[in-house]
């Protein structure tokens, strides 16, 4: 296995009183190293998966004695014979399960525990893995009594062969410690402070991000078996061409020039890293001679469009001719589009048939330049959410249901994209996207960043590093968001954002890269960098709150600056209101549903304006659904700025949301309106609907042809 690791020493040099005082401080800037394997765990005819979901043991440490539990060793024995242990969902957030404030509010590290068996039939030439979909914030996990392997950084999987470590026919015993402890290194910081109290000193967290620090083991736990020569990663990424008479190198097509007819070709590139070879060698080596590698590609009706065998080398070019494109939501009648692509790895020697992995593939084109975001070749206008992993007593804890009603709201609200503020989203979401034709911003956990550290930049690479490796594949990822919110005001936030972008640019170069700024535009220094620009802005809200008609100018203003300051598409990224269901007043008053409703409009009408100005790309309403946050006096029971309530139902506003993103549809890619888009309330309504453009007259009376367009069947 062989892992590169560029080095780079750089001296950060900073003029001001606070850079002097670590003045001339060597930052070695050493990139992480790249993440081997961790495909999502399908099953298949040579891989077995089992769930280690359920309820586990668990016991709480407490801060101060954080440490006491690996100094007397808890996972060498079984947990309740060391403190009466409680029952703990697996995958869940902990903090909201029991009655204990101790335990919502805890800091430092718990404990969990379970115990399987596996049978003989594991045994026989086989490998087992271990794999945690996510444990927030770090995570140390043995078996058996033996530590297995390592995790930081919340929100990303890890995996570890454990094969060695496994009884087999007998009972085993996982233990895992999960630390939620935020620090100015961790990926988002926070500051451990000491607070007095009736008993003393007490230590706690604090942090300056807007939603609660959820932890535990919050997502599936499974355990999965592969040959012992597997297939161990696979990179594809896809391209549409029109067809051109050059001929790729591909095997299997043997198509003669006069068979080829005009239209797109989808392009897909794959690489395979195959392992398990002599001792775990890794290889990708061209004279790799035992194996080869039999590729087919199934369209969604099971049909084989495309097929190949690769001896040799693995990596290489499927061709598709007239394929059916992954589109979003409403772009296309036919949305999400997924082949399924079929790997079988074969022996050489007697042909026998190895290791079997299938994925599902969506063939797109992404393309950007200083004005447009373009999928497929057309111009994509992006109109969705900032969102949360965030539900009612599961916390951060993955939930079907709660998915499956996600994915429904955002369909029947007419949303085509949403941002994974602020920290990468389960990947079950991201297999919901794709199927979906749900355009995501994919963002990685780093949050009002405002400590520029060495350690801390390494980490941010980490991140950045992880959730590429995983997500990579997922048509659906359409961007990447390198932070929310940093405090790019900061001198030191230049040099260290220059060297984000280098580094992300060296894993990816088919996506673009943005961050959401909020930081005003002459004192940001981190825009420069960017592909796209996406700003968060709370007009008539954190500023200037009540004054509905500073809205629209303010937003105007604003977009136009940094369009023409960087020359780059640019979208707004955050807008919203706190708003309590059932609270109405009129004229309105902020918090009441008719204030975010009226907030909504002006913003709009700023949109359209932008919109004519053929550089913005998109609008993102704070928030998704209402949410919990830290408790402090300017949230009543957390972040009410949910279009919908914590519990999934809508607020008024949800309606004229609606409205707007069905409506922008309609505009630019000339969807079908559902049949309920708005209520009857009487007949020449819907022909005046659409704002007039250009001293065009829309009224009942005289409807020139663009008005009616509008009109429901
Ligand atoms: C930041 O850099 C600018 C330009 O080099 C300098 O004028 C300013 O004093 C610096 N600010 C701080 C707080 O160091
Ligand atoms: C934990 O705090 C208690 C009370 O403040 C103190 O007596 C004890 O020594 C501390 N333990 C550790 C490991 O620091
Ligand atoms: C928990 O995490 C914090 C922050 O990384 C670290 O300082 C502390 O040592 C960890 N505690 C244990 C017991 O690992
Ligand atoms: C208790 O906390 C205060 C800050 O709240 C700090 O100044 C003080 O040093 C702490 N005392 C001890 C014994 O840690
Ligand atoms: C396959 O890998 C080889 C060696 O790294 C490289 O030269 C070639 O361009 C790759 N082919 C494709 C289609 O990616």
């Amino acid at each position: 296995m062989l892992w590169y690791y560029l080095c780079i020493a750089v001296l950060f040099v900073d003029s001001g009183i606070a850079g002097k005082l670590n003045s001339a401080k060597t930052v070695i800037k050493k990139d992480p190293p790249s993440t081997q394997g961790l495909l999502y765990p399908f099953e298949s005819e040579s891989r077995d998966i089992r769930s280690l979901d359920g309820i586990w043991r668990f016991l709480k440490g407490g801060y101060n004695d954080s440490t006491k539990g690996l100094v007397e060793k808890w996972y060498a024995t079984d947990l309740d014979k060391i403190k009466p242990t409680l029952a703990m969902p697996v995958p869940a957030s902990y903090n909201d399960l029991t009655t204990d404030e101790s335990l919502r509010d805890h800091l430092g590290v718990v404990w969990y525990e379970r115990k399987f068996f596996v049978s003989h039939d594991w045994s026989l030439d086989k490998r087992v893995w271990l794999r945690f979909g996510s444990v927030h914030y770090s995570a140390i996990v043995w078996l058996n009594g033996v530590e297995v392997v390592r995790h930081d950084i919340g929100h990303l999987p890890f995996e570890v062969e454990i094969t060695d470590h496994l009884r087999f026919g007998a009972q085993n015993r996982l233990t895992v410690l999960c630390n939620n402890t935020l620090t100015r290194s961790t990926v988002p910081q926070g500051e451990v402070v000491q607070l007095l109290t009736d008993a003393g000193n007490k230590t706690f967290q604090t942090y300056t991000f807007d939603f609660f620090n959820y932890a535990g083991i919050h997502r599936s736990v499974v355990l999965y078996t592969t040959p012992k020569v597997y297939i161990q990663d696979i990179h594809i990424t896809t391209d549409v061409v029109v067809d051109s008479n050059d001929d790729e190198d591909d095997e299997a097509s043997g198509e003669k020039e006069a068979d080829r007819i005009s239209g797109n070709i989808g392009i897909i590139d794959f690489k395979v890293t195959i392992a398990g070879v002599d001792c775990n060698e890794v290889t990708e080596s061209p004279d790799f001679q035992s194996y080869y590698l039999h590729l087919q590609l199934r369209a969604a009706d099971e049909i084989v469009v495309h097929e190949m065998c690769k001896g040799r080398t693995f990596n290489g070019t499927l061709r598709v001719k007239n394929p059916i494109l992954w589109w979003p939501y409403l772009m296309n009648p036919v949305y999400g589009y997924l082949y399924t692509l079929e790997i079988y790895l074969h022996s050489a020697t007697d042909e026998s048939l190895i290791d079997v992995y299938r994925m599902k593939v969506g063939i797109r084109k992404i393309q950007w330049d200083e004005s447009s975001f373009l999928l497929n070749g057309q111009k994509v206008y992006l109109h969705g959410f900032g969102r949360h992993e965030d539900s009612d007593l599961r916390g951060k804890g993955l939930d079907y249901a709660l998915l499956t009603r996600d994915f429904n709201l955002l369909k029947w609200i007419g949303a085509n994209a949403y941002r994974t503020s602020h920290y990468p989203y389960s990947e079950e979401s991201m297999q919901f996207a794709d199927e979906n034709g749900i355009m995501i911003i994919d963002e990685c956990s780093s949050v009002n960043t405002d400590y520029f550290g060495a350690d801390l930049l390494y980490n941010h690479k980490s991140a950045l590093e992880q959730l590429i490796h995983r997500d990579r594949n997922h048509p659906s990822a359409i961007m990447w968001s390198i932070a929310n919110e940093p405090r790019t005001q900061k001198n030191q936030s230049e040099p260290y954002f220059r060297e984000i972008m280098r580094y992300v640019k060296t894993l990816d170069l088919t996506r673009p890269l943005t961050a959401a700024i909020n930081v005003e535009i002459g004192k940001d220094k981190l825009a420069q960098f960017l592909d796209i620009i996406s700003f968060n802005r709370y007009n008539a809200w954190y500023h200037n709150a009540g004054h509905l008609d500073t809205i629209s100018i303010a937003v105007k203003t604003e977009a136009i600056n940094w369009n023409k300051k960087y020359k780059r598409p640019i979208l707004m990224s955050e807008y919203g209101a706190d708003t309590l269901e059932g609270l109405h007043s009129l004229p309105e008053t902020i918090w009441s549903e008719d204030y975010q409703i009226a907030l909504f409009g002006q913003h709009f009408k700023a949109f359209d304006y932008l919109i004519k100005q053929n550089w913005f790309i998109g609008e993102f309403v704070w928030n998704f659904a209402d949410f919990k946050t830290e408790q402090a006096f300017t949230r009543v029971g957390g972040n009410k700025k949910g279009v919908f309530t914590r519990n999934r139902q809508p607020k008024s506003s949800a309606h004229l949301l609606r409205e707007r993103y069905y409506g922008l549809c309609k505009q630019f890619y000339e969807c079908e309106v559902p049949s309920d888009f708005l209520p009857y309330s009487i007949h020449w309504r819907y022909r005046v609907h659409r704002p007039a453009v250009d001293g065009e007259i829309c009224d009942s009376n005289s409807l020139p042809k663009e008005c009616i367009d509008f009109k429901l069947n």
